[in-house]
């Protein structure tokens, strides 16, 4: 007797999805691989994902695929649905329901406060469980088709499939949490540093605003705008070593003053040396203050030898002290730093970071607006 043909390369499509959804750490884009990813290997009609909501410890949506936009609105009220959380969440249990409109438990049923129809003709639930703990689950489903029925192999696949998919999401999820804890850790330092500067509040947040909207207008990646939003946010960190006197000072600075003042580029960089991976931070920060055309300090770079963050940085920031840090704001103060900082491409500032300032500024008013 011949030997059973499997359906599947099971091994393969592990490995494949298991590659594929270990690729992104940002949760949002790991949850679109799972969604493409598990279609993709289930060769199913739709795929919609679940995770579960922490305060209400409930399923919610957290993406669909291959459903219209009137179907989704429907997907949407499957998390509300007692017995799909029951049974996959308390449970822990696959459910796999091949004809919806004979299924003992779902002929009769609609979808809870719509009433509607179920969007689909049969489906495979699984939880995706990591450490004893379901952190959602994962649906594949057909429209009414041959073969749209699904089998043990299918539910086998999926069900491995879902170990590997709980862990990128949780650990996705961990990531973003840890990476905005420390943001705004981070925040927090910088509100304070600039609560004793003359500059009016919110300044460092600002200038990181502004500097990854240069950085996206000049097409650099996530890595890159990773980087370059610590480093905008860090930019102005070494004025915490130097004296209150001097920093609120109203009056023009002395000698002594300035070159202490000129010393927080260097303190900055100093205080980010033991961060992990510093170094592009730590250039941003220190070269924040040079010039183009080398009469910047502290160490008088010029043109490329200065990094492209703090070339970035440099705009940003002057953009920012020009337009917050007179009493009284003239109307068209905005328009006047815009032509300076115009003005200023080549001598102090990169000018295809100038050009891509212009391009967002004009594109993105909102941004530079407030
Ligand atoms: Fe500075």
């Amino acid at each position: 007797m011949a030997e059973k043909q499997h359906k599947y390369d099971a091994g393969k499509i592990l490995l494949d999805v298991s590659r594929a959804v270990n690729s992104s750490l940002d949760p949002d884009e790991v949850g679109r691989i799972v969604l493409r990813e598990s279609r993709k290997a289930m060769g199913s009609d739709h795929a919609s994902l679940f995770l579960v909501d922490d305060k209400s410890g409930h399923f919610i949506l957290a993406g669909a695929d291959g459903f219209s936009e009137d179907e989704m609105d429907n997907i949407k009220l499957l998390s509300g649905w007692e017995m799909i959380n029951d049974h996959l969440l308390k449970n822990k249990e696959s459910l796999v329901v091949n004809d919806v409109h004979k299924d003992a438990i779902f002929k009769d049923e609609k979808l809870p406060s719509s009433g509607e129809e179920f969007p689909m003709e049969s489906f495979l639930a699984v939880p995706l469980e990591t450490r004893g703990k379901v952190v959602g689950a994962l649906m594949i489903s057909n429209r009414e088709r041959p073969g749209h029925a699904f089998t043990d192999e299918d539910k086998d696949l999926l069900m491995a499939m879902s170990n590997n998919i709980a862990i990128a999401l949780l650990n996705a999820r961990l990531y973003s949490r840890m990476k905005n804890l420390f943001l705004s850790t981070i925040t927090s330092l910088t509100r304070a540093i600039d609560a004793k500067d003359s500059y009016t509040s919110g300044h460092s947040e600002r200038v990181m605003k502004y500097a990854v909207a240069i950085g996206k207008e000049m097409k650099f990646d996530e890595e890159f705008l990773e980087n370059l939003r610590l480093s905008s946010l860090l930019h102005d960190i070494g004025k915490i070593g130097v004296k209150e006197s001097i920093l609120m000072k109203p009056a023009k600075l002395l000698g002594y003053e300035r070159r202490q003042m000129r010393m927080h580029p260097s303190i900055g960089a100093r205080i980010i040396e033991t961060m992990d991976d510093s170094r592009i931070i730590q250039r941003g920060i220190l070269e924040h203050h040079e010039r183009f055309d080398g009469k910047g300090y502290p160490n008088h770079l010029k043109g490329e030898q200065i990094s492209i963050e703090a070339r970035i940085i440099s705009v940003a920031d002057v953009f920012d002290a020009l337009t917050t840090d007179r009493p009284y704001q003239q109307g068209d103060l905005r328009d006047k730093v815009f032509q300076k900082i115009k003005d200023e491409a080549s001598s102090q500032f990169d000018p295809r970071v100038v050009s891509a300032f212009v391009d967002s500024y004009n594109k993105n008013p909102d941004i530079w607006n407030c």
